[in-house]
This record gives structure tokens, sequence and C-alpha cells, in this order.
């Protein structure tokens, strides 16, 4: 079986260090001898082994009747739509990591791919190494799902997890997070929520079977979070993430991607650093957490060279992947409920339950403020009642 690898960076690597270091377990799992004979970049990699049989050209690799499988690890819709389009239409499997190309076309790549009969998978483009999008569509399907609550995002993970630890700044952190690898020179795609956002739209789609376009979710990132949000949340036992949720209530689909005040009775309380955790409810199931490591290149890796494997197991057989193109309607955001944390001047503190009712105090001893939670509310009708009382400070919802 020849692979060939589209994109030759962090992940791409990985594949060929997976597919080389592992070549007997994947040989003992599919029965093949699985090689990769073509690596496709722009760029020459002189001292590499990839030198060899790196390429310039897709068509090198398009119309070479002898790749079977191609693993696309690019990023980003173009070229990747382009390539992988051509790569199904001339009847080779795709295996792909990328988020950004399965939120945008996966329902039309799985079409495709049907109709050639031959396979699509995309395993690593939501929560690196986890297994989860097989898991949606093969193992929880006896159930209704009624919520996707995920850690989706290892860079926000990190930074919040060390924000709580050391008191620190979102700035601080951030650069230490630069320093490190972890955050892109540009962090704007995971800490404004806009890769969380992506991932929660493919989640969603595959639960229900839909094509989810990831603009119609409410997305709002962690840069606004700061030490003081950490002291009142430590005070009752909680945490702060960063959350991609989709809920299912009397038959609307409600999705959004925002912090989240998380306490210790829930499983994600204590998924830190840079790890991830999917937990999804069925009405049947209850609750399932999907853990592990979220990014990475030998984890994201491994996803991708699973699909692999699956896709020749399933050589010249389709394996049925219920996302339909017809677009899935989010419910509108003004009407998702939400429990909401709210600081606020100390001279603002008498008009509060005036404003939102009873509700929750929490002392955290910072001067000169007070903090709050309030009961459920439509997003629609805290958002005037927010703006009605005067002296906020921030707001973050709560788990
Ligand atoms: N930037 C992403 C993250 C990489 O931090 O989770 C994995 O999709």
């Amino acid at each position: 079986m020849n692979v060939a690898v589209l994109g030759y960076g962090t992940i791409g690597a990985g594949v060929v260090k997976v597919i080389q270091t592992n070549s007997e377990v994947l040989k003992k799992n599919t029965g093949k001898n699985v090689q990769v004979t073509r690596v496709l970049d722009l760029r020459d990699f002189p001292g590499d082994p990839v030198q060899d049989i790196l390429t310039h050209d897709y068509n090198d690799i398009l119309n070479d009747d002898n790749i079977d499988i191609i693993v696309e690890t690019m990023g980003g819709t173009k070229p990747a739509f382009e390539f992988v389009k051509n790569a199904l239409l001339k009847g080779k499997s795709v295996c792909s990591s990328n988020k950004e190309l399965v939120a945008a076309h996966g329902a039309e790549l799985i079409a495709i791919a049907k109709e050639k009969s031959v396979n699509f998978f995309f395993e690593a483009s939501v929560g690196g190494g986890i297994p989860i999008i097989r898991p949606l569509i093969d193992c929880i399907t006896a159930d209704e799902i009624t919520q996707i609550n995920g850690i989706l995002n290892g860079t926000t993970n990190f930074i919040l997890t060390k924000m709580a630890n050391e008191g620190a700044e979102f700035a601080e952190v951030l650069k230490v997070a630069q320093d490190l690898g972890y955050a892109e020179k540009d962090p704007t795609a995971d800490v404004e929520g806009f890769d969380a956002c992506r991932k929660i739209a493919i989640l969603t789609s595959l639960a229900y079977g839909q094509q989810v376009n990831y603009e119609d979710i409410y997305t709002e990132g962690i840069t606004k979070i700061t030490p003081e949000d950490f002291a009142y949340a430590k005070k009752i036992g909680s945490a702060v993430k960063i959350f991609g949720t989709s809920r299912k209530v009397d038959g609307k689909v409600y999705a959004m991607v925002a912090p989240q005040i998380v306490d210790n009775a829930n499983p994600l309380y204590s998924v830190n650093d840079v790890f991830n955790a999917i937990c999804v409810t069925g009405n049947m199931l209850g609750d399932a957490m999907f853990y592990g490591a979220g990014a990475g290149m030998l984890p994201t890796a491994s996803a991708v060279v699973a699909d692999v494997v699956m896709a020749v197991r399933h050589i010249n057989d389709n394996i049925n992947i219920n996302w339909d193109p017809q677009p899935l309607e989010i419910a509108p955001f003004g009407e998702m409920s939400n429990r909401f944390f709210v600081r606020v001047q100390e001279k603002s503190k008498n008009d509060v339950e005036s404003v939102f009712g009873e509700v929750q105090w929490i002392d955290a001893g910072i001067s000169g403020e007070c903090g709050f939670i309030t009961k459920e509310i439509k997003e629609a009708d805290f958002a005037d009642m927010y703006e009605k009382l005067e002296g906020t400070i921030t707001r973050i919802r709560v788990s």
C-alpha cells in the first residue's frame, strides 16, 4: 500500500515517522506493507531521507496509479480542498488532519468519496490523538446526543491552566506559551476560539448528521480572562476553561465556544495543560469522556495513520459517514439558556437582585467589587440585564 503525504510540516513529518517506526504494527493490523512513496511540499529538505521521494508538483502524485492513499496535512483550504477533491475523484482514499478543510467541506468530500467507493477520513482533525470522530460515527449510534462539551484547544488550555496555577496575566502566559512553541506567533485562531469553533462544528455535524456552518456558532476567546476571575472560580471550587459546546434542547441545536466556570464535579475540571477532552452526553448512554493529547506531532500523526490503517482495510469499500450536505440550522444564540458569573463594582451591589432576581454571591476578597452567579437565563435576556446594571466588570458563563 503506497501512501503519499501532502505537506511535510510537523504533522506530515510525524506521519512519515509513525509509518516508518511502526511498520511491523501496520503490517499486523492491515496484512500489507504500508509505505510512504511520495511527499509533496514547496520546500526542499536536503539531508532528510524524504528528499529522494519529494515532489513540488501535485500531479506527480495524482497521476501515479501506484499511490492508493493520500494523507493531507497541509492545513488551510487552498489548495488542500482542490487537492483532496481531485484525489477522491481519481479513486484514491484521503486521510486528513485538516480541521479548516473538514469544517468547511466535510460533507461534500464525504459525498464524493461515497460516489467513488473510496474513503475520506479525518480522525486527527479534532482532538489530535484522541479517538473521537470514529466513536461518534461508529460507536455512539444508539443514542440521541444531547450535549457535547469539549476542551478542544491545547494552547488555550495550557494558558488557562498556567494562569490558574500562577495567578498570572493572560499576556504574560501567552508569551511563555509562544516561547515554548505551544502558541503560534500569531495566536489569534487559538486564543479567540476560532480553532475550537471549527472543531465543535465538525463534532456537531457528525452528532446530527448534517452540515453545521461554523460561522453560525457564537465564538468568544480567552483574551479578557484575568487573575481576578480565577480568584472567584477558586473560591467556589471551580476552574476557568474554554469549551466548545453544542446542546440539543426541545429539538433545537445550540452551539457556542466560550470560557466557562467549571465546578470540580465536572470531569472536564481536571483536564489541564495542553490536554484536550470531549464529554459526549447521550440520552441512553449518559456521559462518556474522551481524553488525551489534543495536539503535537506524534499523537496527531498516530490518529492520521490509524485512518490510513482503516483506509487500507477498506480499500475500494466506502464506509458510510452520516454527514449530509443539507445545513443544520443552529438555533439563535439569544435563545440559548446559560448561567452567568458576573463581577460588579461594590457600589452597584444593592441593584443586582432588582435586575437579576435571586443570585448566588461569591466573596473572593477583592476590594471594591463583588461577584455573583445568576440562575439560568436566555442569552438575549442576560445581555439586556447586564447592560441595565451599572458598574459591571465582566461576565463568564457557568457550565
Ligand atoms: N492549535 C491547536 C491547539 C492545534 O492548540 O489545540 C491542534 O489542533
